[in-house]
């Protein structure tokens, strides 16, 4: 008994407190965002939770939200999440172009990658954050983007020869995803670490541990109760997600603590090292030297710790999206066969008279209409359909409306792509709107798939340089068709397609 309450007294009293905080706190959060529209609650306590999926389905709702509501809504996860969902360039622009100060990530969803990335640039913020930005920024110049694009061909055609050999075998299609993803994963290692997964046992340990983590990843966003450590860590999915960031870290640690050494021996740190420990010759500087040449002002460069958590992150930000795009826009180009002659003209105009098919570093500002095409899938099947920030301060958005700080915003490139007062006809394939002619009046963020303001993708360049070369060289080879089912859109980290996107090839007599 105490103060003459018995100890149901003192439970009901408890639980009492605790529904009149819970209220208190709908309550709050929902007059914090009032001055945005509101889309119908499921219910009053669970908001708007569960009311969008990530398949087809879902990916339609979230169009008519787009269509119905024009540039914000606001949008409840139960009790405890508000959040203001924006689809419209002239809502975002604030929050892209904010100082990396005051713009932080969820803990929630980039959380999960903590354990295996570790404290990468995609994780950090403020000050830490822009430091290492300056430092990893001179890795992705032109004149060290150039060196890679032999590699893009070398690993195109890796995937053109699989194809061959399953003509010669009598299959016609092939799942577009699995094949571009082994192709990304492939030029990525070579370029981050110079190695290859043909021919060495560890990197393809590697890759499949990297495959491995991206599933768990996803398997546990859609999980709720393995969002909490205690259990997830304990669980089996938990386990497994250890033990592949162990062979993970293992395989870069010994590549990052090798060429250290390798360095260290050396007189002239400016001169790189010719390898000759277990990974091919390198002709060209990769990702790791870049990363252990960096330096700031004060001549400090990047810890062991640090170099490690960018290359898992390069492999990790690198692979799964360019494998995206490149299969939708494939898909895209299958869907619509004048589009794809007109790339394959394009190019085969660009490779006439030469002995070899290859793609040089100067081709890809020849490739005009594919471009348009690569763009216009961008926009259409954005890889990353939406970012998640928060702020540590009130932002303003037009109409006068504030966004308290700490609030989740939601910027969704797919409603700002699909959005019909930016896009006309936005459901419809059609290069021509990347026409420069066409794109003049355009806000500059109505368009991006890599983001905008100070974080933005530091791989874009590449990523548009491997998708030229790979878009290329197929086209000039084979013709791609539709495959037998209609496509299914599947939001899983990356937009991708339910049960793998299955289409045909056929190849034709190279001119
Ligand atoms: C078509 C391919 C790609 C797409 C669509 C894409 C898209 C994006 C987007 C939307 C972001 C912003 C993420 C956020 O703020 O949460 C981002 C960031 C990033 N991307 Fe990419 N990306 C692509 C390829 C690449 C490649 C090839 C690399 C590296 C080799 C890369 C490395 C990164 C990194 C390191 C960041 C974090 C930048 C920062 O926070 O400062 N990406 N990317």
């Amino acid at each position: 008994m105490l103060f003459g309450l018995s100890v149901t007294g003192i439970l009901a009293l408890s639980v009492a407190a605790l529904l009149c905080a819970l209220v208190t706190r709908i309550i709050i959060n929902r007059r914090a965002l009032r001055c945005f529209n509101q889309p119908p609650l499921r219910n009053w306590i669970m908001g708007h939770m569960g009311l969008m999926g990530h398949n087809e389905e879902g990916l339609q709702r979230v169009d008519d939200l787009v269509c119905k509501y024009g540039h914000s809504c606001s949008w409840f996860l139960g009790p405890f999440y508000n959040m203001v969902r924006l689809f419209h360039p002239d809502y975002i622009r604030s929050l892209l172009t904010a100082s990396a100060s005051i713009t932080l990530k969820d803990r929630i969803f980039y959380g999960f990658m903590k354990p295996w990335l570790g404290n990468c640039l995609l994780l950090q913020s403020g000050q830490e954050w822009s430091r290492h930005r300056r430092l990893l920024t001179p890795a992705f110049h032109f004149d060290i983007l150039k060196k890679y694009v032999h590699i893009f061909n070398q690993s195109t055609n890796i995937m053109h020869d699989e194809w061959r050999r399953l003509l010669a075998k009598g299959e016609h299609s092939v799942d577009m995803f699995e094949q571009i993803s082994s192709l990304t994963l492939d030029s990525l290692l070579k370029c981050t670490f110079s190695c290859d997964t043909h021919s060495q046992e560890k990197p393809r340990q590697y890759i499949s541990a990297i495959l491995d983590l991206s599933r768990l990843l996803v398997q546990r966003q859609h999980y709720l109760p393995y969002h909490w450590d205690w259990l997830y860590w304990r669980s089996a999915q938990g386990r497994r997600f250890q033990q592949a960031c162990a062979v993970v870290h293992q395989f870069t640690a010994d590549i990052v603590q090798e060429r250290r050494t390798q360095l260290d021996q050396q007189s002239d740190p400016e001169s790189h090292p010719e390898n000759t420990g277990r990974y091919r010759k390198r002709k060209n500087t990769d990702l790791i030297d870049l990363l252990l040449l960096a330096k700031d002002d004060k001549g400090e460069g990047l810890t062991n710790e640090e170099i490690k958590a960018h290359a898992d992150m390069f492999m990790f930000a690198g692979h799964d999206t360019t494998a995206s795009a490149l299969s939708w826009i494939f898909y895209n180009l299958a869907m619509n066969q004048d589009y794809q002659e007109r790339c394959r003209a394009e190019v085969r105009d660009l490779l006439a008279d030469r002995d070899t098919h290859t793609i040089g570093w100067e081709d890809l500002s020849q490739l005009t209409f594919t471009t348009m095409c690569i763009k216009e899938s961008l926009r259409l099947h954005s890889p990353v359909l939406a970012l998640t920030r928060y702020y540590s301060q009130n932002m303003k958005t037009p109409g006068d409306c504030v966004i308290p700080h700490g609030c989740l915003c939601l910027i969704s490139i797919y409603g700002v792509h699909r959005n019909p007062q930016v896009w006309p006809d936005p459901l419809v394939f059609d290069p021509t709107r990347f026409d420069p002619h066409n794109s003049d009046s355009r806000s500059p963020h109505a368009f991006i798939p890599f983001s905008a303001g100070p974080r933005n993708c530091i791989g874009q360049n590449f990523a548009m340089a491997e998708m030229k070369v790979v878009v290329a060289l197929t086209l000039a080879r084979f013709k791609i068709l539709p495959g037998p089912k209609p496509v299914r859109r599947l939001y899983q980290l990356v937009l991708r397609a339910e049960g793998g996107m299955i289409l045909h090839f056929q190849e034709l007599n190279e001119e």
